[in-house]
């Protein structure tokens, strides 16, 4: 009698985990940590993911070896310019290509320095990266996403001594933001109150644009948070204040509030943002910029080498509200963040991770490590929209200045760099120079919601790419193991990271439309389908809303993401 009460018990639990509606089950500390290498030979403080699932990843040129010999055979680097090896042979690396599904890395040349650079993937997947320092600081190089499998030596950089400069001005610390035409602008850099686009409408004309928003008290602050509203403009975020800019007129067409109290957000007082996910046939759009520091943190660190605590609020602002409605709300996460970086996952919430609780960006700057990453979730009541995850834990990493975060195809997110240090510095630091490389997985891909995951089956079984169009129709087949599964489709531009902000990241809901048949699907056309498969309908964004190029596509049920497929928008 008790036995069959129990086992009437299980079953009815699993009858209500079943039907769910994909609801996961509340964990306090989900997710989890696993070391990929203990060192690929660079310290990654630039990233990007392809769409051959593969992550390009550079640091600079300018300050010695690396760690990465190249191999026998491979061309050293002779830059006369060179501030360190002075035309004396580099035979080391500064840029790593890492292969995620073999978890395995080679070793790419760059030839100029990439200092705190930025860059963006081009509508063909090639990756764009511009500027840096030094000899560099108006190069531009191009990596594309390689095919050939493990034996991919000649697949490089192409950078070659003899290249030009490019771009028209110095562009150390600036930021990136794709187009809707496919092209990208650059916005600012150190001493650089302008802008410039790539590839240039007339390649003499070799002019900058001026932006007077990023001169003054501003002009302090590097690597403005830039992102492309849906109505066109960009949002441009620096030091304390943002503004709505019209880029082909040059004129602005909105100035928002200050955040908050006045704290400062931006490189060195490092705090991120994110334009939160889309709706479908979006109208409206908001942004989030998380942490900081106090701008005294700036002198009490440089100064008196004090690490006061950093900021511990988030700013969110609907920036499609016309004045003088657009207004900051202020949210606290649960811990103090610099140096943060804020990753948009496939089910629409952000990741806010890596970087510490005090001081500021810069070498040796902070003293205490941040190991404890935050869910956010945009679409809970405030108040109610921080989850804290697994801290780091066995040896942890810490991964503060010169630190950068992806999203994997997979859904994990990929964890590089931290280089407090003007150079690699192994022995005798607080904070050694990271060369490893780690994947955090979010919650999400805990084993305990396997019983609700989605898997995309067609039109990708692998993830290998589909080519879309604007506005098309795309079919979209996929198993659940739940009835009912309460499903959103998102497309995510994967990010160039660097500097605790992900340029060109952003994440669409799409407007999907679940059906019973599936009359498009070669070799079940018009069949009824099992019933673990469902098919949707969905359909493609406007370029405003996503500019051309590659993107990964999820199915979500609830808030449990599928593995992506990469789409290519044209
Ligand atoms: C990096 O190279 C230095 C110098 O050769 C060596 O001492 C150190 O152990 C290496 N560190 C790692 C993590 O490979
Ligand atoms: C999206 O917006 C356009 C323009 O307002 C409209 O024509 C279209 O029907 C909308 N589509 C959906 C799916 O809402």
């Amino acid at each position: 009698m008790e036995l069959g009460f129990r086992l009437l018990l299980v079953l009815a639990i699993g009858v209500l985990l079943a039907c769910g509606g994909g609801i996961a089950p509340a964990s306090a500390a989900g997710g989890r940590w696993e070391l990929l290498q203990d060192s690929v030979g660079v310290s990654a403080m630039h990233m990007q993911l392809l769409h051959n699932d593969r992550v390009i990843l550079f640091d600079r040129t300018n300050f010695g070896p690396s760690n990465l010999t190249f191999p026998p055979g491979h061309p050293c680097r002779r830059n006369p310019r060179d501030q360190w090896f002075r035309g004396e042979a580099d035979c080391t690396a500064h840029s790593v290509e890492y292969d995620v599904a073999s978890n395995t890395f080679r070793a790419l040349s760059i030839f100029t320095d990439t200092w705190c650079s930025s860059g963006y993937v081009a509508p063909d997947g090639t990756l764009v990266q511009t500027g840096g320092s030094d000899d560099g600081i108006r190069k531009v190089r191009l990596m594309p996403a390689c095919t050939g499998g493990a034996d991919d030596t000649a697949c490089d950089w192409s950078e070659k001594p003899t290249d030009p400069d490019v771009l028209a001005a110095d562009r150390w610390y600036a930021t990136n933001q794709k187009l809707p035409d496919g092209s990208a602008i650059i916005v600012g850099g150190r001493g650089q109150p302008n802008y410039e686009f790539y590839p240039k409408a007339d390649p003499a004309s070799g002019t900058t644009l001026p932006l007077q928003f990023l001169s003054g008290d501003n002009s302090m602050y590097l690597y403005p948070f830039v992102h492309l509203n849906v109505d066109g403009n960009l949002f441009i975020f620096e030091n304390n204040r943002a503004i709505l800019f019209d880029y082909k007129s040059g004129s602005v067409v909105r100035t928002y509030p200050t955040l908050g109290d006045g704290a400062p957000r931006n490189n060195p007082t490092a705090g991120s943002s994110v334009l939160l996910p889309l709706k479908p046939n979006a109208t409206e759009a908001e942004v989030l910029v998380c942490g900081g520091a106090p701008a005294s943190s700036i002198s009490a660190v440089n100064d008196n080498r004090q690490f006061p605590p950093a900021l511990r609020t988030c700013g969110r602002i609907k920036i499609t509200d016309p004045e003088p409605a657009a207004a900051w709300v202020l949210e606290d996460m649960p811990s103090p963040r610099v140096m943060g970086d804020m990753i948009l996952l496939p089910n629409g919430e952000v990741l806010i991770i890596n970087g510490a609780t005090d001081g500021i960006a810069g070498w040796d700057s902070a003293n205490t490590f941040n190991p404890t990453p935050v869910v956010y979730r945009p679409d809970r009541p405030l108040g109610d929209r921080f989850e804290a995850q697994a801290p780091a834990a066995g040896t942890p990493r810490p991964r503060m200045y010169h630190a950068s975060a992806v999203l994997l195809r997979d859904g994990r997110v990929l964890l590089g760099g931290s280089n407090p240090h003007e150079r690699y510095v192994f022995g005798n630091a607080k904070f050694p120079t990271e060369l490893s490389l780690e994947a955090f997985s979010p919650d999400y891909l805990d084993a305990s919601n396997d019983d609700r995951r989605p898997s995309i089956v067609n039109p990708s079984l692998t993830g290998a790419p589909v080519s879309v169009k604007y506005d098309d129709q795309l079919v979209v087949a996929f198993r659940v193991p739940v009835r009912d599964p309460v499903v959103s489709v998102t497309m995510v531009a994967p990010s160039f990271t660097t500097h605790s902000f992900a340029q060109n990241q952003r994440l669409l809901f799409l407007q999907a439309q679940l059906v019973t048949k599936a009359p498009q699907l070669p070799g079940i056309g018009g069949a009824i389908l099992p019933t673990d498969v469902h098919v949707a309908s969905v359909t493609m964004p406007t370029k405003v809303l996503a500019p051309p190029g590659y993107y990964l596509l999820f199915v979500v049920n609830g808030r449990i993401p599928s593995k992506g497929i990469w789409v290519h928008i044209q």
